[in-house]
Protein backbone atom coordinates (compact mmCIF):
# COMPACT_ATOMS: atom_id res chain seq x y z
CA UNK A 1 0.00 0.00 0.00
CA UNK A 2 1.40 3.27 -0.91
CA UNK A 3 1.27 5.75 2.04
CA UNK A 4 0.36 9.67 1.59
CA UNK A 5 4.05 10.24 4.23
CA UNK A 6 6.63 8.08 4.14
CA UNK A 7 8.51 10.06 7.11
CA UNK A 8 6.95 11.97 10.16
CA UNK A 9 8.92 15.11 11.75
CA UNK A 10 8.30 15.59 15.33
CA UNK A 11 8.75 18.83 17.16
CA UNK A 12 9.23 18.03 20.84
CA UNK A 13 8.28 19.97 23.36
CA UNK A 14 4.93 20.33 23.47
CA UNK A 15 3.69 17.97 20.73
CA UNK A 16 5.84 14.85 21.87
CA UNK A 17 6.21 15.87 25.39
CA UNK A 18 5.14 18.65 27.94
CA UNK A 19 8.46 19.82 29.12
CA UNK A 20 7.14 22.60 30.64
CA UNK A 21 7.92 21.86 33.96
CA UNK A 22 11.57 21.61 33.21
CA UNK A 23 11.72 25.00 31.25
CA UNK A 24 9.59 27.01 33.74
CA UNK A 25 12.28 26.12 36.48
CA UNK A 26 14.67 26.30 33.93
CA UNK A 27 14.11 29.90 33.31
CA UNK A 28 12.91 30.89 36.70
CA UNK A 29 16.25 30.44 37.72
CA UNK A 30 18.47 32.03 34.52
CA UNK A 31 15.72 35.09 35.79
CA UNK A 32 17.05 35.06 39.80
CA UNK A 33 20.80 34.67 37.98
CA UNK A 34 19.83 37.64 36.23
CA UNK A 35 18.58 39.21 39.39
CA UNK A 36 15.30 39.93 37.92
CA UNK A 37 11.90 38.35 39.67
CA UNK A 38 11.03 34.98 38.87
CA UNK A 39 7.10 34.94 39.86
CA UNK A 40 5.66 36.91 36.60
CA UNK A 41 4.36 33.01 35.67
CA UNK A 42 2.49 34.47 32.70
CA UNK A 43 5.40 36.10 31.18
CA UNK A 44 7.48 32.91 31.99
CA UNK A 45 5.47 30.01 30.24
CA UNK A 46 5.32 32.46 26.93
CA UNK A 47 9.27 30.76 27.09
CA UNK A 48 7.52 27.62 26.40
CA UNK A 49 7.99 26.50 22.70
CA UNK A 50 9.84 29.86 20.92
CA UNK A 51 13.93 29.83 20.65
CA UNK A 52 15.48 30.73 24.02
CA UNK A 53 17.73 33.51 23.00
CA UNK A 54 14.73 35.39 21.53
CA UNK A 55 12.71 34.81 24.22
CA UNK A 56 15.01 36.30 26.90
CA UNK A 57 15.41 39.35 24.18
CA UNK A 58 11.88 39.75 23.54
CA UNK A 59 9.80 39.17 27.11
CA UNK A 60 12.57 40.98 29.15
CA UNK A 61 13.98 43.28 27.14
CA UNK A 62 17.54 41.92 27.40
CA UNK A 63 20.27 42.48 24.66
CA UNK A 64 22.29 39.92 22.90
CA UNK A 65 24.94 39.95 25.54
CA UNK A 66 22.60 39.42 28.62
CA UNK A 67 20.15 36.85 26.41
CA UNK A 68 23.80 34.82 25.89
CA UNK A 69 24.37 34.69 29.77
CA UNK A 70 20.60 33.91 30.40
CA UNK A 71 20.73 30.92 28.47
CA UNK A 72 24.01 29.91 29.75
CA UNK A 73 22.38 30.02 33.24
CA UNK A 74 19.06 28.38 31.87
CA UNK A 75 21.19 25.57 30.82
CA UNK A 76 23.09 25.16 34.07
CA UNK A 77 19.90 24.08 35.77
CA UNK A 78 18.52 22.67 33.00
CA UNK A 79 20.99 19.95 32.45
CA UNK A 80 21.23 19.14 36.07
CA UNK A 81 17.51 18.86 36.94
CA UNK A 82 15.16 20.23 33.82
CA UNK A 83 15.85 18.04 30.80
CA UNK A 84 13.79 15.09 32.94
CA UNK A 85 11.05 16.81 34.38
CA UNK A 86 9.03 16.44 31.35
CA UNK A 87 5.85 14.43 30.86
CA UNK A 88 4.84 12.36 27.22
CA UNK A 89 1.55 13.22 25.91
CA UNK A 90 -0.92 10.71 25.88
CA UNK A 91 -0.33 7.98 23.15
CA UNK A 92 2.33 10.08 22.24
CA UNK A 93 5.67 7.47 22.49
CA UNK A 94 3.04 4.85 21.83
CA UNK A 95 2.48 6.34 18.07
CA UNK A 96 5.95 6.67 17.29
CA UNK A 97 6.97 3.25 17.39
CA UNK A 98 3.80 2.69 15.69
CA UNK A 99 4.96 4.55 12.75
CA UNK A 100 8.55 3.11 13.09
CA UNK A 101 7.04 -0.40 12.94
CA UNK A 102 4.71 0.51 9.90
CA UNK A 103 7.72 1.73 8.39
CA UNK A 104 7.85 5.40 8.26
CA UNK A 105 10.79 7.40 9.28
CA UNK A 106 10.58 9.38 11.92
CA UNK A 107 12.60 12.56 12.43
CA UNK A 108 13.10 14.84 15.28
CA UNK A 109 13.84 18.65 14.76
CA UNK A 110 14.18 20.43 18.40
CA UNK A 111 15.03 23.55 19.47
CA UNK A 112 16.80 21.67 22.77
CA UNK A 113 20.50 20.95 22.35
CA UNK A 114 21.35 17.63 20.98
CA UNK A 115 22.82 16.46 24.37
CA UNK A 116 19.75 17.28 26.42
CA UNK A 117 17.28 15.91 23.35
CA UNK A 118 19.18 12.25 23.53
CA UNK A 119 18.71 12.46 27.46
CA UNK A 120 15.06 12.75 26.75
CA UNK A 121 14.69 10.25 23.54
CA UNK A 122 16.41 7.40 25.67
CA UNK A 123 14.46 8.24 29.23
CA UNK A 124 11.34 8.28 27.20
CA UNK A 125 12.27 4.87 25.29
CA UNK A 126 11.59 5.94 21.75
CA UNK A 127 15.94 6.85 21.36
CA UNK A 128 16.06 3.91 18.59
CA UNK A 129 12.94 4.90 17.03
CA UNK A 130 14.45 8.10 15.51
CA UNK A 131 16.41 7.93 12.24
CA UNK A 132 16.98 11.74 12.18
CA UNK A 133 17.26 13.69 14.88
CA UNK A 134 18.47 17.80 14.23
CA UNK A 135 18.87 20.42 17.03
CA UNK A 136 20.32 23.32 16.88
CA UNK A 137 23.96 23.88 17.24
CA UNK A 138 24.96 25.63 20.65
CA UNK A 139 26.28 28.20 19.23
CA UNK A 140 23.14 29.30 17.30
CA UNK A 141 21.34 32.12 19.18
CA UNK A 142 18.05 31.57 16.95
CA UNK A 143 16.74 28.46 15.76
CA UNK A 144 15.94 27.84 12.16
CA UNK A 145 13.25 25.36 11.94
CA UNK A 146 12.87 25.53 8.29
CA UNK A 147 16.34 24.82 8.02
CA UNK A 148 16.22 21.64 10.51
CA UNK A 149 13.22 20.31 8.32
CA UNK A 150 15.28 20.37 5.03
CA UNK A 151 18.07 18.50 6.61
CA UNK A 152 15.34 15.86 7.57
CA UNK A 153 13.98 15.96 4.28
CA UNK A 154 17.53 15.37 2.30
CA UNK A 155 18.47 12.91 4.85
CA UNK A 156 14.53 10.93 4.78
CA UNK A 157 12.91 11.69 1.43
CA UNK A 158 10.65 14.59 0.29
CA UNK A 159 7.08 12.59 1.45
CA UNK A 160 7.21 14.30 4.95
CA UNK A 161 4.81 15.54 7.12
CA UNK A 162 5.92 17.65 10.30
CA UNK A 163 3.82 17.69 13.74
CA UNK A 164 4.26 20.31 16.03
CA UNK A 165 2.75 22.61 18.30
CA UNK A 166 3.44 26.09 17.26
CA UNK A 167 4.10 28.27 14.44
CA UNK A 168 7.62 28.28 14.22
CA UNK A 169 6.84 23.84 13.25
CA UNK A 170 4.45 25.32 10.60
CA UNK A 171 6.28 27.28 9.20
CA UNK A 172 9.07 25.31 9.05
CA UNK A 173 7.09 22.72 7.15
CA UNK A 174 5.59 25.70 4.86
CA UNK A 175 9.11 27.09 3.85
CA UNK A 176 10.11 23.42 2.88
CA UNK A 177 6.68 23.07 1.09
CA UNK A 178 5.87 19.83 3.10
CA UNK A 179 2.10 19.02 4.93
CA UNK A 180 1.84 19.88 8.31
CA UNK A 181 0.10 18.51 11.14
CA UNK A 182 -0.86 21.06 14.27
CA UNK A 183 -1.55 19.23 17.56
CA UNK A 184 -4.09 21.45 19.87
CA UNK A 185 -2.35 19.35 23.25
CA UNK A 186 0.76 21.54 23.56
CA UNK A 187 1.36 24.97 23.69
CA UNK A 188 -0.24 26.30 20.74
CA UNK A 189 -3.97 27.57 19.98
CA UNK A 190 -5.93 26.78 16.95
CA UNK A 191 -6.07 30.41 15.98
CA UNK A 192 -1.87 30.37 15.99
CA UNK A 193 -2.28 27.10 13.86
CA UNK A 194 -4.82 27.79 11.71
CA UNK A 195 -3.06 31.39 11.22
CA UNK A 196 0.14 29.69 10.14
CA UNK A 197 -1.16 27.39 7.54
CA UNK A 198 -1.16 23.84 9.40
CA UNK A 199 -2.52 21.38 6.69
CA UNK A 200 -4.27 19.88 9.49
CA UNK A 201 -5.34 20.46 13.02
CA UNK A 202 -5.87 17.45 15.59
CA UNK A 203 -6.34 17.01 19.00
CA UNK A 204 -3.26 14.30 19.62
CA UNK A 205 -1.82 11.19 19.05
CA UNK A 206 -5.33 9.52 17.77
CA UNK A 207 -5.91 12.17 15.54
CA UNK A 208 -2.62 11.84 13.86
CA UNK A 209 -2.77 8.15 13.29
CA UNK A 210 -5.60 8.70 11.27
CA UNK A 211 -3.98 11.18 8.68
CA UNK A 212 -1.10 8.53 8.61
CA UNK A 213 -3.22 5.80 8.22
CA UNK A 214 -2.07 3.84 11.15
CA UNK A 215 -5.91 3.54 12.81
CA UNK A 216 -5.74 0.71 14.81
CA UNK A 217 -8.89 -1.52 15.27
CA UNK A 218 -10.86 -0.33 18.34
CA UNK A 219 -11.97 -2.52 20.87
CA UNK A 220 -15.45 -3.76 21.38
CA UNK A 221 -17.69 -1.99 23.58
CA UNK A 222 -19.99 -4.20 25.77
CA UNK A 223 -22.49 -3.44 28.31
CA UNK A 224 -24.52 -5.08 30.90
CA UNK A 225 -27.75 -4.09 31.90
CA UNK A 226 -30.80 -5.15 33.86
CA UNK A 227 -32.41 -4.93 37.37
CA UNK A 228 -30.49 -5.56 40.35
CA UNK A 229 -30.41 -9.58 41.20
CA UNK A 230 -30.24 -10.76 37.35
CA UNK A 231 -26.67 -12.14 37.37
CA UNK A 232 -24.86 -9.46 35.21
CA UNK A 233 -21.12 -10.03 37.20
CA UNK A 234 -21.65 -13.54 36.70
CA UNK A 235 -21.92 -12.90 33.16
CA UNK A 236 -19.27 -10.27 32.85
CA UNK A 237 -16.28 -12.47 34.68
CA UNK A 238 -17.74 -15.53 32.38
CA UNK A 239 -16.71 -13.18 28.86
CA UNK A 240 -14.12 -11.74 30.59
CA UNK A 241 -12.49 -15.43 30.92
CA UNK A 242 -13.71 -16.17 27.32
CA UNK A 243 -12.54 -13.33 25.37
CA UNK A 244 -8.80 -13.76 27.66
CA UNK A 245 -8.68 -16.66 26.62
CA UNK A 246 -9.15 -15.89 22.91
CA UNK A 247 -6.11 -13.56 23.65
CA UNK A 248 -7.91 -10.29 23.81
CA UNK A 249 -7.34 -7.34 26.03
CA UNK A 250 -9.85 -6.81 27.64
CA UNK A 251 -11.02 -3.95 30.60
CA UNK A 252 -13.69 -4.45 33.12
CA UNK A 253 -15.49 -2.44 34.88
CA UNK A 254 -18.50 -0.67 35.81
CA UNK A 255 -20.87 2.68 36.45
CA UNK A 256 -21.14 4.00 38.47
CA UNK A 257 -17.28 3.71 39.51
CA UNK A 258 -14.41 2.75 37.19
CA UNK A 259 -12.28 5.56 39.10
CA UNK A 260 -11.42 7.17 42.48
CA UNK A 261 -13.74 9.80 41.91
CA UNK A 262 -16.78 7.64 40.13
CA UNK A 263 -16.55 5.42 43.10
CA UNK A 264 -16.91 8.55 45.88
CA UNK A 265 -19.86 9.66 43.52
CA UNK A 266 -21.19 6.28 43.69
CA UNK A 267 -20.87 6.45 47.63
CA UNK A 268 -22.69 9.76 47.82
CA UNK A 269 -25.78 7.83 44.96
CA UNK A 270 -26.25 4.73 46.95
CA UNK A 271 -25.53 5.36 50.71
CA UNK A 272 -28.85 5.56 52.12
CA UNK A 273 -28.46 8.75 54.19
CA UNK A 274 -28.37 10.49 50.85
CA UNK A 275 -31.24 13.03 50.20
CA UNK A 276 -31.25 14.94 47.05
CA UNK A 277 -33.81 15.60 44.34
CA UNK A 278 -34.12 13.27 41.03
CA UNK A 279 -32.42 15.57 38.91
CA UNK A 280 -29.34 15.48 40.88
CA UNK A 281 -29.72 12.12 41.51
CA UNK A 282 -29.34 12.00 37.34
CA UNK A 283 -26.94 14.58 36.84
CA UNK A 284 -24.77 12.91 39.60
CA UNK A 285 -24.74 9.22 37.45
CA UNK A 286 -23.85 11.36 34.52
CA UNK A 287 -21.10 13.27 35.73
CA UNK A 288 -19.44 9.80 37.00
CA UNK A 289 -20.16 9.10 33.46
CA UNK A 290 -18.34 11.97 31.79
CA UNK A 291 -15.38 10.88 34.49
CA UNK A 292 -15.81 6.99 33.28
CA UNK A 293 -16.08 7.43 29.77
CA UNK A 294 -12.99 9.79 29.51
CA UNK A 295 -10.97 8.49 31.75
CA UNK A 296 -11.04 5.03 31.78
CA UNK A 297 -13.71 3.49 28.50
CA UNK A 298 -12.38 5.79 25.52
CA UNK A 299 -8.90 5.42 26.18
CA UNK A 300 -8.99 1.40 26.58
CA UNK A 301 -11.41 1.21 22.76
CA UNK A 302 -8.54 3.13 21.54
CA UNK A 303 -5.84 0.69 22.31
CA UNK A 304 -7.83 -1.92 20.71
CA UNK A 305 -9.19 -3.33 24.18
CA UNK A 306 -12.35 -4.56 24.95
CA UNK A 307 -14.53 -2.78 27.44
CA UNK A 308 -16.84 -4.82 29.35
CA UNK A 309 -18.99 -2.44 31.74
CA UNK A 310 -21.83 -3.30 34.19
CA UNK A 311 -24.01 -0.65 33.22
CA UNK A 312 -23.67 2.71 31.72
CA UNK A 313 -26.67 5.36 29.42
CA UNK A 314 -29.31 2.30 29.94
CA UNK A 315 -29.21 2.61 33.53
CA UNK A 316 -30.22 6.18 33.67
CA UNK A 317 -32.81 6.11 31.03
CA UNK A 318 -34.37 2.75 32.88
CA UNK A 319 -33.61 3.94 36.25
CA UNK A 320 -34.30 8.18 36.13
CA UNK A 321 -35.95 8.47 32.93
CA UNK A 322 -38.52 5.80 33.76
CA UNK A 323 -37.86 4.92 37.54
CA UNK A 324 -37.89 8.54 38.76
CA UNK A 325 -40.04 9.37 35.95
CA UNK A 326 -38.13 12.26 34.76
CA UNK A 327 -37.96 11.49 31.36
CA UNK A 328 -36.15 9.10 28.72
CA UNK A 329 -35.79 12.15 26.36
CA UNK A 330 -34.51 14.37 28.87
CA UNK A 331 -32.04 11.69 30.93
CA UNK A 332 -30.82 11.26 27.11
CA UNK A 333 -30.22 14.97 26.67
CA UNK A 334 -28.33 15.21 30.51
CA UNK A 335 -26.01 12.25 29.16
CA UNK A 336 -25.62 13.27 25.26
CA UNK A 337 -22.39 15.48 26.68
CA UNK A 338 -21.53 13.20 29.50
CA UNK A 339 -21.25 9.95 27.32
CA UNK A 340 -19.00 11.96 24.75
CA UNK A 341 -21.18 10.18 22.26
CA UNK A 342 -19.86 6.79 23.25
CA UNK A 343 -22.67 4.10 22.94
CA UNK A 344 -22.08 0.70 23.55
CA UNK A 345 -21.88 -1.52 20.37
CA UNK A 346 -23.77 -3.96 21.96
CA UNK A 347 -25.65 -4.27 25.58
CA UNK A 348 -27.16 -7.34 26.85
CA UNK A 349 -30.01 -6.64 28.60
CA UNK A 350 -31.00 -9.33 31.61
CA UNK A 351 -34.36 -9.84 32.55
CA UNK A 352 -36.26 -11.28 35.54
CA UNK A 353 -39.64 -11.63 37.17
CA UNK A 354 -39.69 -9.10 39.28
CA UNK A 355 -40.24 -10.96 42.26
CA UNK A 356 -37.57 -13.42 41.05
CA UNK A 357 -35.16 -10.88 41.34
CA UNK A 358 -36.30 -9.33 44.43
CA UNK A 359 -35.76 -12.81 46.21
CA UNK A 360 -32.66 -12.95 44.56
CA UNK A 361 -31.27 -9.41 46.29
CA UNK A 362 -32.92 -10.34 49.53
CA UNK A 363 -30.52 -12.80 50.35
CA UNK A 364 -27.40 -9.83 50.01
CA UNK A 365 -27.95 -8.20 52.90
CA UNK A 366 -28.63 -4.11 53.75
CA UNK A 367 -30.72 -2.90 50.76
CA UNK A 368 -28.92 0.58 49.28
CA UNK A 369 -30.31 3.97 48.77
CA UNK A 370 -31.16 2.70 44.96
CA UNK A 371 -32.67 -0.87 45.84
CA UNK A 372 -35.04 0.66 48.52
CA UNK A 373 -37.02 2.68 46.24
CA UNK A 374 -40.23 0.39 46.01
CA UNK A 375 -41.56 -2.11 43.85
CA UNK A 376 -43.53 0.58 41.63
CA UNK A 377 -40.18 2.48 41.00
CA UNK A 378 -38.82 -1.48 40.24
CA UNK A 379 -41.29 -2.03 37.91
CA UNK A 380 -40.82 1.16 35.58
CA UNK A 381 -37.14 0.45 35.86
CA UNK A 382 -38.00 -3.13 34.20
CA UNK A 383 -39.90 -1.39 31.35
CA UNK A 384 -38.13 0.96 30.41
CA UNK A 385 -35.13 -1.35 30.01
CA UNK A 386 -37.38 -3.40 27.99
CA UNK A 387 -38.51 -0.23 25.87
CA UNK A 388 -35.26 1.10 25.23
CA UNK A 389 -34.50 -2.80 23.96
CA UNK A 390 -37.79 -2.26 22.07
CA UNK A 391 -36.20 0.59 20.34
CA UNK A 392 -32.91 -0.39 19.71
CA UNK A 393 -33.19 -3.83 18.80
CA UNK A 394 -29.81 -3.88 16.91
CA UNK A 395 -27.90 -3.18 19.84
CA UNK A 396 -29.59 -4.37 22.68
CA UNK A 397 -29.88 -8.40 23.24
CA UNK A 398 -32.55 -9.18 25.76
CA UNK A 399 -31.80 -12.27 27.33
CA UNK A 400 -33.95 -14.49 30.07
CA UNK A 401 -32.27 -14.48 33.17
CA UNK A 402 -33.39 -17.64 34.26
CA UNK A 403 -31.57 -19.61 31.88
CA UNK A 404 -28.09 -21.41 33.31
CA UNK A 405 -25.08 -19.51 33.24
CA UNK A 406 -23.30 -21.84 31.15
CA UNK A 407 -26.49 -21.42 28.87
CA UNK A 408 -26.55 -17.70 28.99
CA UNK A 409 -22.60 -17.54 29.11
CA UNK A 410 -22.73 -19.35 25.43
CA UNK A 411 -25.13 -17.54 24.33
CA UNK A 412 -22.95 -13.98 24.68
CA UNK A 413 -20.03 -15.27 23.81
CA UNK A 414 -21.23 -16.18 20.31
CA UNK A 415 -22.47 -13.34 20.15
CA UNK A 416 -19.43 -11.32 20.52
CA UNK A 417 -17.47 -13.93 18.27
CA UNK A 418 -19.93 -12.11 15.34
CA UNK A 419 -19.15 -8.63 16.78
CA UNK A 420 -16.33 -6.58 14.15
CA UNK A 421 -13.76 -5.26 16.35
CA UNK A 422 -13.23 -2.54 13.21
CA UNK A 423 -14.93 -0.06 15.82
CA UNK A 424 -17.24 2.39 14.26
CA UNK A 425 -19.53 2.39 16.83
CA UNK A 426 -18.05 4.55 18.97
CA UNK A 427 -20.26 7.55 17.01
P1 LIG B 1 -24.91 -1.66 41.82
O1 LIG B 1 -24.52 -2.17 43.15
O2 LIG B 1 -23.87 -1.58 40.79
O3 LIG B 1 -26.13 -2.46 41.30
P2 LIG B 1 -26.09 -3.86 40.63
O4 LIG B 1 -25.13 -4.68 41.43
O5 LIG B 1 -27.47 -4.32 40.64
O6 LIG B 1 -25.57 -3.56 39.23
O7 LIG B 1 -25.55 -0.25 42.06
C1 LIG B 1 -25.83 0.63 41.11
C2 LIG B 1 -27.20 1.15 41.32
O8 LIG B 1 -27.29 2.39 40.65
C3 LIG B 1 -28.25 0.24 40.75
O9 LIG B 1 -29.33 0.19 41.64
C4 LIG B 1 -28.68 0.95 39.49
C5 LIG B 1 -28.40 2.38 39.78
N1 LIG B 1 -28.06 3.19 38.57
C6 LIG B 1 -28.88 4.23 38.21
O10 LIG B 1 -29.91 4.46 38.85
N2 LIG B 1 -28.54 4.99 37.14
C7 LIG B 1 -27.42 4.77 36.43
O11 LIG B 1 -27.12 5.49 35.46
C8 LIG B 1 -26.57 3.69 36.84
C9 LIG B 1 -25.30 3.41 36.08
C10 LIG B 1 -26.93 2.92 37.92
Amino acid sequence: MSRRYDCVIFDLDGTVMDTSEGVVRSVQYALRGMGLPDDDMERIRRFIGPPLHQAFTEFYGMKDAEATEAVRLYRVRYAQAGVLEYTPYFGMLELIREIRAAGMRVGVATGKPEVFTRVILKDAGIEDCVDRLITPNLSDKRQDKPAMVRAILDACGEKAVMVGDRCFDIEGARANGIDSIGVLQGFGSRQELQDSGATYIVQGAQGIRHILGLTRERGRFLTFEGTDGTGKSTQIERLRAALTAQGRDVVVTREPGGTPICERIRGLLLDKSSVMDDVTEAYLYAAARAEHVRAVILPALERGQDVLCDRYIDSSVAYQGYGRQLGAQRVMDINREAAADCMPDRTYLLTLPQQEARARIAGRGERDRMESAGEAFDRRVAEGFLHIAQQEPERVRVLDARRSVEDLALCIAQDVAKLKTSGGAVR
